[in-house]
């Protein structure tokens, strides 16, 4: 992954230029960098929150960024995927988000401030494995007919819609967590960041 520093109102932030895994020249590259930081500097850029540029971010599209040492998925739900939210609603655990797995701004019907944009933590609430994705619907991709679109975990199973929200009679307890963010303008996030009041 390719990133920089930019210190931003005396504050450290890591900004995501791109997804793309670099190669040996990359991870190279970095080593200098890291030890050439305090220990206090190097903890603070692991919390560090990070910037994230969603312009080319298509509908229907998503990535993946990292936060905190987690992988933080970003997706342009299409408006198919927002109303699939709505059908899915009585076969969820918590359709309304009564659990606190998201910030008081995201305790709404899409769990997200833009509704099109969704920012979740992609780790199963079960035992922690990387749910994969299931975007079509129907019984192609081994899913069953009704299948609303989403996420599968690989592990033991467990399924969550394009909100992260889990389906019932499923191993994982609670909604894949929503991590507090903000807009800096309509196509630049930050994540481990809230609007000041938020
Ligand atoms: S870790 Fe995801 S279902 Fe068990």
């Amino acid at each position: 992954m390719s990133n920089e520093s930019k210190v931003d109102g005396g504050r450290r932030r890591l900004i995501v230029a791109t997804a793309a895994v670099g190669g040996v020249g990359a991870v190279s590259a970095l080593v200098p960098f890291l030890s050439s930081m305090l220990p206090s500097e190097r903890a603070k850029a692991a919390g560090a929150p990070v910037e994230v540029d969603v312009s080319k971010l298509e509908p229907g599209q998503m990535m993946t960024v990292e936060w905190r040492g987690k992988p933080v998925w970003i997706i342009n739900r299409t408006e198919e995927m927002l109303q699939s939210l709505v059908k899915a609603a009585d076969l969820l655990v918590d359709p309304k988000c009564e659990e606190p797995q998201q910030p008081e701004y995201c305790k709404n019907d899409t769990r997200s401030i833009k509704p099109n944009l969704m920012v979740v933590v992609g780790i199963c609430t079960h035992l922690g494995c990387s749910p994969g994705q299931k975007f079509k619907t129907g019984a192609e991709e081994g899913m069953p007919p009704e299948w609303l679109g989403g996420f599968l975990c690989p592990c033991h199973g467990s399924t969550f819609d394009f909100a992260g929200r889990v389906y019932k009679n499923k191993p994982a307890p609670i909604n894949l967590p929503v991590p507090p963010h903000t807009y800096l303008s309509d196509t630049r996030l930050v994540i481990g960041e809230e609007k000041k009041g938020a």
